[in-house]
């Protein structure tokens, strides 16, 4: 898909869906049931858990954007989550990279290993050492590529290529980057997910989740288990998602160049240890990042160096807020040892190389002066 292409579908491919009143933005079908003109007669709606008319118009508006066979919408990132891995069998494994959203973490070791689907690291930056813990009861590899929260990047065909001659499947988390700089999909990924509380809604105003799957054998299983589980999101919340999706370009372009700014800020200044982003030259995922994706995105991380107190520094914001979350255009700062990251045990999250003196910066779309002066006051006063 050229970017010209991308940037109209965002506008117009949830327009125009109401073919009874031509309305051009996708109605609100705030209704639970529908009218069945004559029983045992298959009708498009006939209950909003299994679909509803608003919902549908998200769904296939995200299946467009990542060029899969459908897509499905849930009441959360992590609701997504759980069905996606819900079409694991029992007995099997998934591969998890190096690190990942504390959330996803928390599903698979506190609930999914009780139903016998377990988990074990692999590298994903390294298809070496990838290939090497692709042993035959590896069902599924989740990708975060960038990971949450040190922006590691994984080659998502070479990771697809090796997952998919084990018979495994790749399951690519694209929240950070969303379908406007990275789609899985035609790069060899079978499912994506998405925390669409995060770019795609765009305004921290809609929790959200999505999955888009590519092939539709696959798709109608997944239909089932959406109907099953029930996890949907609300009319309401479809609307506010559809409203979200048609900026998410113009916010991310402008989100990213005040990212890009702030990293190099951050590279040259004291009290600063590393600098997580793949869109700086320096970075070791910068070469795979370029070849896979258009746009490094809005998120970075960085170890705030020992003269400083941790604490004091997310006090000392004023215009960035401490806060979860991410993908909005208000700046955010995580702390994700006690935010984030909190549910993976310490233990477990310094083997990650999540320390405690990292923080994770989401950039928002305000004036790029404005959040350097923020946290260079915030440097000054954490001293
Ligand atoms: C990469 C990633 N995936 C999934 C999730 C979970 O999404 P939600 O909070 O919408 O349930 C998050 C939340 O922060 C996330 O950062």
């Amino acid at each position: 898909m050229t970017k010209d292409d991308l940037e109209t579908l965002l506008v117009h491919g949830s327009a125009n869906a109401d073919e009874a009143k031509g309305a051009l933005t996708a109605p609100i079908f705030q209704t639970v049931t529908f009218r069945q003109p004559e029983i045992g007669v298959e009708i498009p709606f006939d209950y909003s858990r299994a679909a509803n008319p608003t919902r549908t118009v998200l769904e296939r508006q995200i299946a467009l954007l990542e060029e899969g066979a459908a897509g499905f919408a849930f009441a959360s990132g992590m609701a997504a989550m759980t069905a996606v891995l819900m079409l694991l069998d029992k007995g099997g494994r998934v591969l998890i990279p190096l690190d990942l959203y504390g959330g996803t973490y928390r599903l698979l070791d506190g609930y999914f290993k009780n139903f016998g689907l377990s988990w074990r690291i692999a590298d994903t930056t390294d298809a070496a050492s990838l290939e090497k813990e692709l042993s035959p009861d590896v069902r599924a590899v989740l990708l975060e590529t960038p990971t949450n929260p040190l922006l590691r990047v994984s080659d998502i065909a070479e990771v697809s290529r090796a997952a998919h001659e084990h018979g495994a499947l790749v399951i690519a988390d694209n929240t950070f980057l969303s379908p406007y700089f990275q789609r899985p999909l035609p790069l060899g990924a079978d499912i994506v997910v998405h925390s669409a509380t995060k770019y795609l809604g765009g305004h921290n105003d809609v929790l959200s989740g999505l999955v888009v799957i590519k092939d539709g054998r696959l798709a109608e299983r997944f239909l089932e288990i959406q109907k099953s589980t029930g996890g949907v999101l609300s009319p309401f919340d479809s609307y506010l998602l559809l409203r979200g999706i048609k900026t998410l370009g113009i916010r991310l372009e402008k989100e990213t160049e005040n990212a890009t700014a702030i990293a190099r800020w951050l590279s040259g200044r004291s009290g600063v240890d590393r600098v997580y982003y793949p869109g700086l030259e320096s970075d070791p995922g910068y070469a795979i990042l370029k070849k896979q994706a258009t746009g490094a995105g809005a998120l970075l991380s960085f170890d705030l160096g020992k003269a400083h107190s941790v604490g004091k520094f997310f006090a000392a914001l004023e215009i960035i807020t401490p806060a979860e979350s991410l993908g909005a255009v208000e700046s955010l700062a995580c702390h994700p040892a006690t935010m984030s990251h909190a549910s993976i045990p310490p233990d477990m999250r310094a083997k990650m190389g999540i320390s405690d003196r990292l923080v994770r910066l989401a950039v928002g779309i305000e004036g790029i002066n404005a959040l350097i002066a923020d946290l260079d006051r915030a440097f000054d006063a954490s001293m």
